[in-house]
């Protein structure tokens, strides 16, 4: 059975592509019911657009607060059946409405290995520290920024020529390969004992 999902985006939305066109090949085995936007001039709603999914997008100002915001994205969310929030390059904290309503079920994806480097440019923190390795985590969103247990990550390595430009590119082409096999592997069933994610197949 395909997972009804919508993907929320802040951007560019190169992950949301990479996810439509692996829905589209069919090796993604989900439904993008629609994709929501909380910046109307985010390139990429233009893109999802060209793949025929519907879009929304307003902005928390346009509500009297963030309680009111997330609870019209509720009620869009609920209209459509979705069961996963999918989080691409989306850059405002998930508020209590939607976390309590989708328990375990939104999953983001940080251009770092969690827990290192939390936040905003992760890669030019991963840079500034050293680190030798880095890459990118797939997880579950809870309260906590980029704390919520783990799904997958990938790895790569930090030459010491890379800038924060070089290092984006090669952690991105990583995300567009991770982020739609994490998804389907926990689409086939996962529970959560402590931290760990269990996949049960
Ligand atoms: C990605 O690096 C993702 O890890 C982070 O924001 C960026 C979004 O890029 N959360 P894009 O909009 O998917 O191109």
């Amino acid at each position: 059975m395909k997972k009804r999902i919508a993907i929320f985006i802040s951007g560019r939305g190169s992950n949301m592509r990479s996810l439509l066109e692996r829905i589209k090949k069919g090796d993604l085995k989900a439904q993008c019911e629609f994709v929501f936007s909380d910046r109307h001039d985010a390139p990429g709603l233009q893109k999802a657009q060209h793949y025929g999914v519907t879009t929304y997008s307003f902005g928390v100002k346009e509500f009297s607060s963030k309680e009111r915001y997330e609870a019209e994205l509720l009620r869009l969310l609920q209209k459509h059946q979705v069961e996963f929030i999918v989080c691409a390059g989306y850059m405002k904290l998930i508020g209590k409405t939607l976390l309590d309503a989708y328990p375990y079920r939104i999953v983001n994806i940080h251009p770092s290995l969690l827990p290192a480097f939390p936040g905003l440019r992760a890669q030019k923190q991963a840079l500034d520290y050293g680190v030798r390795y880095s890459g990118c985590t797939v997880h579950f969103i809870d309260e906590g920024v980029d704390t919520g247990p783990i799904i997958a990550q990938a790895v790569c390595e930090v030459s010491p020529k890379d800038t924060e430009e070089s290092l984006s590119r090669k952690i991105l082409k990583l995300e567009h390969e991770l982020y739609w096999r994490a998804l389907q592997k926990i689409f086939a069933g996962y529970e959560i004992k402590g931290r760990r994610v269990i996949f049960k197949r």
